[in-house]
């Protein structure tokens, strides 16, 4: 029998990716002799553009198991997920299991390993936004209170878990978006593609748009919109569409957004996404882990939400929360751009967040 710790590294949807390289290279780098890593992917995200890609430039393992379970309603999602996973847990008999952020694949994790008793580590606990409306505040939320290990990528989420009782259990090892940034960082210095008819050094905005309360509300989803096509008419913008936004935008909008200066292209891989934001001179986006990335390249951002869960790069003045104010969306975004902020001080850690979570779970565990 082997004394290496056996550690499932759940995954499913394409932040968790990024996430999951970060621990990944650890292990294989460093801890090879004491872990061994099963990777097994959900399924919730099933693309090239959404999945595969992403394997193939983090050099992320070629998923173990991959549960197929694709796109479905919240309840399905998560049930098949538990299904499958079941199987998979019971033959492997894992030491621990991984989860990663907030999606339905995390909960879904979340609540197979706890209600089998193998250890839950979870990676990125304690963030709240406060909207119960988010799914994502409840997937999150429910996994902090069944996993063995929360790993804090800041001291505000570290805090968020000591007002739920839970400090024992919580650690802040920083952000392993940030160790992923540092790491595949300095590889991207060219232009992208998209924008090669332009000047070289011409200024442009990076926008990003896919949670489900911007989407899945039409008036929302209109004013937002129209805010970026103003922005638009004097600034060049980026826009990699998810493909639940482009499911979901009705036809006019889609065609306002193509006759302005806006470049519509395919959801990108990760370092053409950090290529793209790492030159931009302002973010748009609702995404979580775009807003991080923003700050680690010093770059605003603009949020088209009312709450975030990243709080920090607000109180710091370097994001702004605009809702689906269009008019703020625009004002903001063009002082932004010509105003930036000057000071980013040091909120996600210096990225070794993934080698303290394993020397954590090491010392633990060890056999
Ligand atoms: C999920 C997460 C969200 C995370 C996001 C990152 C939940 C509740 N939400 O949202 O927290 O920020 O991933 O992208 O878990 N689709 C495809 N191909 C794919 C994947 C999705 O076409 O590979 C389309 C389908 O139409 C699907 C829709 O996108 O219905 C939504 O996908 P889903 O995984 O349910 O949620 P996301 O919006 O991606």
């Amino acid at each position: 029998m082997s004394d290496k710790l056996k550690l499932i590294n759940l995954v499913g949807a394409r932040p968790q990716f990024i996430k999951a390289s970060a621990l990944s290279r650890v292990i294989r780098t460093q801890y090879n002799h004491a872990i061994d890593e099963v990777v097994v992917h959900s399924g919730q995200h099933y693309d090239e553009a959404m999945s595969d890609v992403f394997f193939t430039e983090l050099e992320i393992p070629k998923p173990h198991y991959n549960l197929g379970v694709g796109s479905m309603s919240h309840a399905k999602q998560i049930a098949q997920i538990m299904v499958a996973l079941e199987d998979v847990l019971l033959k492997e008999k894992p030491d621990l299991m991984v989860v990663y952020g907030d999606t339905n694949t995390t909960l879904a994790g979340a609540l197979v390993a706890s209600k089998m008793n193998i250890p839950i580590a979870h990676i990125e606990a304690g963030l709240r936004s406060w909207n119960n409306e988010m799914p994502e505040e409840l997937n999150r939320r429910m996994t902090d209170h069944v996993s063995r290990w929360l790993f804090c990528p800041t001291k505000l989420s570290c805090d968020n878990l000591k007002n739920e009782g839970l400090q024992d259990l919580a650690t802040e090892v920083g952000d392993v978006m940030m160790d992923v940034a540092l790491y595949h960082g300095q590889s991207v210095n060219e232009r992208h593609e998209v924008l090669s008819h332009l000047p070289v050094d011409s200024k442009y905005v990076l926008f990003t748009l896919h949670r489900n309360i911007n989407t899945d509300n039409p008036d929302r989803l209109r004013s937002i919109i129209e805010g970026v096509v103003r922005l638009a008419e004097e600034f060049p913008v980026v826009f990699p569409m998810h493909p639940r936004t482009e499911s979901l935008l009705p036809s006019d909008l889609y065609e306002l957004l193509d006759s302005s200066e806006c470049m519509i292209i395919s959801p990108q891989p990760y370092k053409s996404t950090i290529t793209l934001l790492s030159q931009a001179s302002l973010i748009i986006t609702d995404s979580g882990g775009l807003q991080k990335e923003g700050y680690f390249f010093k770059k605003p951002v603009v949020i088209p939400r009312n709450e975030t869960e990243w709080e920090e790069a607000v109180e710091l003045g370097c994001a702004f929360l605009v809702n689906d104010d269009a008019d703020q969306l625009y004002t903001k975004g063009i002082e932004l751009i010509q105003n930036p902020p000057s000071e980013f001080p040091e909120v996600y850690g210096d990225g070794k967040a993934a080698e303290r979570i394993v020397e954590r779970i090491l010392k633990t565990l060890s056999k």
